[in-house]
Order: C-alpha cells, then sequence, then structure tokens
C-alpha cells in the first residue's frame, strides 16, 4: 500500500487513478486545506472502490504513527503542503513552517515505521535562473521565493537523511508546469478563487468567467515574445512517479529526476491550442512581464527516460482537450 499526502489535490488525484491502474492500493492523508471532499467520490468511481481516506494534517505526527501502524505502508508520496509562490512572498514563515514541518514529520513517522521509501514532489523552481536552456539535473540550484526554498531544503535534508541511514530510496522529482486534467473529464485542477496559473485561467476565459487573459510580457527573447514553459499532462506526471517507485524498490539513495516532456510551448501557442481544443476564442491583451517570471524554462527530461524508462506521451493538444473537458465538468458539479 501506497501513503499518498495530499492525494485529494491537482496531482495527487491523479495519482491516485495512476496507482489503481499499476495494481497498488494506496491511503489519502488529506486536510482538504486546497481540495474538495467530493473529489473521494469520483477518484473511487474511476477506480472501482472506495478509496482509503484519512481526514487530518501531515505535519500530525500521532496520527501518522496510527496510520503506519494500521496500514501496511510500504512507501509514501509526499504531495501535501502549500505551492502559491505569490503568496509564499507574502506569508513565508506559514510556507517554512507548512512545509518544511509536514516533509519533517513524515519522514520521521516512516523512519519510526521502518518505511524507507518516499517520492517528494519538487519543482523546476529549485533551478537558478539562466537563460541556458534545457535544464537537466546538474543545472545550479537557487530558489527566487520562499516557496522554491522550501522545496530546496526539503532536498536537503532528505539528502541528509539518506545519508545518515543507507536503507533509505528515495525520488525527489522536479515537475515542470502541470497541466491537463484525466481523459475522464471528472478530476482536475480547482483552483480557488483567481488562478494563479496559466492553463486553468485561460480554461476560465474560454468558459466565459473571465473576460479577457493577461499575458504578462510581450518582449522576452523567445519566437513570439511571450513566456515559453514545459507543460506535462498531469496523467503523465503521475505515470513518472509510477516508474520513481518502481527504481526505488531496487536502488537506495537519493535519485532526482527530471519530469517534463522536453518542448517549449509559448503562452500564445496555449492560448491557439486551448481555443481550438474548446471551439472557443481566448480573449487577451499582452501586459508588462509578471515580476520573478524567466523568459524560458524547459526540461532535459533525459535522465527519466534513460533510468525510469520514462517518456511524457501526451502532447499539448491532449493536455487542452481533457482540461476543457474537466472545465465544462466543473460546473455541473455542487459548489
Ligand atoms: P494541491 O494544492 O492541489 O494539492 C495539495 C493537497 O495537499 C491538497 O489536497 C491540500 O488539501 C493538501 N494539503 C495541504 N497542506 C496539507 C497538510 N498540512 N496536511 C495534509 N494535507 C495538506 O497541489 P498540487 O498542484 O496537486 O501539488 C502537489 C505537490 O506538487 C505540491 O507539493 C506542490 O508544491 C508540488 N508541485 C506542484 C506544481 C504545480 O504546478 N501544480 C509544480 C511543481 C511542484
Ligand atoms: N502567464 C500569463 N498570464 C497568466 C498566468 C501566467 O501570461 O495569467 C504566463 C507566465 O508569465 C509564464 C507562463 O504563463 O510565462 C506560465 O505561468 P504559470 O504561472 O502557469 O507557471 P510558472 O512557470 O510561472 O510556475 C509554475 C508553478 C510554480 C512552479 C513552476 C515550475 O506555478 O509553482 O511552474 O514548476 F515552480
Amino acid at each position: 500500500m501506497i501513503l499518498i499526502t495530499g492525494g485529494a489535490g491537482f496531482i495527487g488525484s491523479h495519482m491516485c487513478v495512476a496507482l489503481a491502474e499499476a495494481g497498488h492500493r494506496f491511503l489519502i492523508l488529506d486536510n482538504f486545506s486546497n481540495s474538495a471532499r467530493d473529489v473521494v467520490g469520483r477518484i473511487g468511481a474511476l477506480v472501482g472502490r472506495a478509496p482509503l481516506v484519512a481526514e487530518g494534517d501531515v505535519r500530525d505526527e500521532a496520527l501518522l504513527d496510527r496510520l503506519l501502524a494500521e496500514h501496511p505502508v510500504e512507501a509514501a508520496i509526499h504531495f501535501a503542503g502549500l505551492k502559491a509562490v505569490g503568496e509564499s512572498v507574502r506569508e513565508p514563515l506559514r510556507y517554512y513552517r507548512e512545509n518544511i514541518d509536514g516533509a519533517l514529520a513524515l519522514v520521521a513517522a516512516l523512519g519510526r515505521a521502518g518505511v524507507r521509501r518516499l517520492v517528494f514532489s519538487s519543482s523546476a523552481t529549485v533551478y537558478a535562473p539562466t537563460p541556458a536552456m534545457p535544464l537537466d539535473e546538474t543545472a545550479p540550484l537557487r530558489a527566487t521565493n520562499p516557496y522554491g526554498w522550501t522545496k530546496l531544503m526539503i532536498e536537503q535534508m532528505l539528502h541528509d537523511v539518506a545519508r545518515s541511514d543507507p536503507a533509505w530510496s528515495i525520488a525527489c522529482l522536479r515537475y515542470f508546469n502541470p497541466v491537463g486534467a484525466h481523459e475522464s473529464g471528472t478530476l482536475g485542477e480547482e483552483p480557488q478563487g483567481v488562478p494563479n496559473n496559466l492553463a486553468p485561467y485561460v480554461a476560465q476565459v474560454a468558459a466565459g468567467q473571465r473576460p479577457r487573459l493577461q499575458v504578462f510580457g510581450g518582449d522576452y527573447p523567445t519566437p513570439d515574445g511571450t513566456g515559453v514553459r514545459d507543460y506535462i499532462h498531469v496523467m503523465d506526471l503521475a505515470e513518472g512517479h509510477i516508474a520513481a517507485l518502481r527504481h526505488l524498490a531496487g536502488h537506495a539513495g537519493v535519485h532526482t529526476f527530471n519530469l517534463g516532456t522536453g518542448r517549449g510551448t509559448s503562452v500564445l501557442d496555449l492560448v491557439r491550442s486551448f481555443e481550438a481544443a474548446s471551439g472557443r476564442p481566448v480573449p487577451y491583451d499582452i501586459v508588462p512581464r509578471r515580476e520573478g517570471d524567466v523568459g524560458e524554462c524547459w526540461a532535459d527530461p533525459a535522465r527519466a527516460r534513460d533510468v525510469l524508462g520514462w517518456t511524457a506521451r501526451r502532447g499539448i493538444a491532449q493536455m487542452c482537450a481533457d482540461a476543457w473537458r474537466w472545465q465544462q465538468h466543473r460546473a455541473t458539479l455542487p459548489s
């Protein structure tokens, strides 16, 4: 059984489906601070059985000890945490406290229970800003905001833990830009309030919920002047975790992988793909750059391909089609 912290969230909910497809049982631990309780029923409908769920905080060590005593957990995937870059700049202590304490509590409880296999959700935000693309795992590291620092600090902590006890096998997976939704359209991203990220914002403009997209910057040194990112379908991302879990079963130590496609897509490319997938216009204005943004960020995913045997399979058209299906389905759900 796999313990999946934050299993009700955007990536975690898709991970549950991928785990079930790969024949794993799973236990969700989530405090529903950034997810809806009804997602559990939708995961259950896709996997054909009601998921095991513990409602609580990953920082609650007594709860973790109880769960690990009651269930035959072989490995954990740690998604739970806070993830909004701008909010982390405004509320740094909350980010350090929640993200670092959550990881510390989980690793300590796993260690006590004798479970030494862990997959950690890291981010491409740990790479120092550079115009040199693509980024491989050896690129220089430096965060530019408190959220990113929590990811880097947790990676460092995991290296130190594995050095202290060679029985640990840990994967740090650095995600590029996860987008899309489950192809059924019944799971997807559910941002609270105004979306910070491009893909859910575009989806809401296409649906008529927001009038226009603001494109942050049209003067980057990129082919059309707008920012270029490595968008990865959330189901490809989830399948990357399955490959990482398999690898950890036979390899001790810390293993770091980029999970990206290796392809860059501009803001305007994504807008056009979304218009094609939805059949709806996405009006936009080009406005000044957003502070802290880089012009380009895309992965060299060769290490995950060579070592894990994993490659992202789904392209931008499918990411947009699945996100649009979810956008329409979401409108039918009780709010
Ligand atoms: P999400 O907010 O949708 O999911 C996180 C889940 O964790 C939510 O269900 C939330 O309720 C839960 N949670 C938060 N704090 C908790 C706590 N203290 N105890 C228990 N549950 C808690 O986020 P996501 O997009 O699915 O991201 C998952 C992980 O991937 C995060 O660690 C995030 O930093 C990382 N990541 C995400 C992206 C992205 O663009 N989505 C990119 C890189 C890395
Ligand atoms: N953008 C717009 N308008 C918007 C939102 C975004 O033009 O309303 C642009 C951005 O300027 C950027 C691109 O769309 O060029 C993507 O922006 P996102 O906010 O969707 O994603 P980021 O690359 O800025 O950051 C995301 C996550 C971070 C994570 C990073 C790398 O939000 O947490 O990917 O994984 F660290």
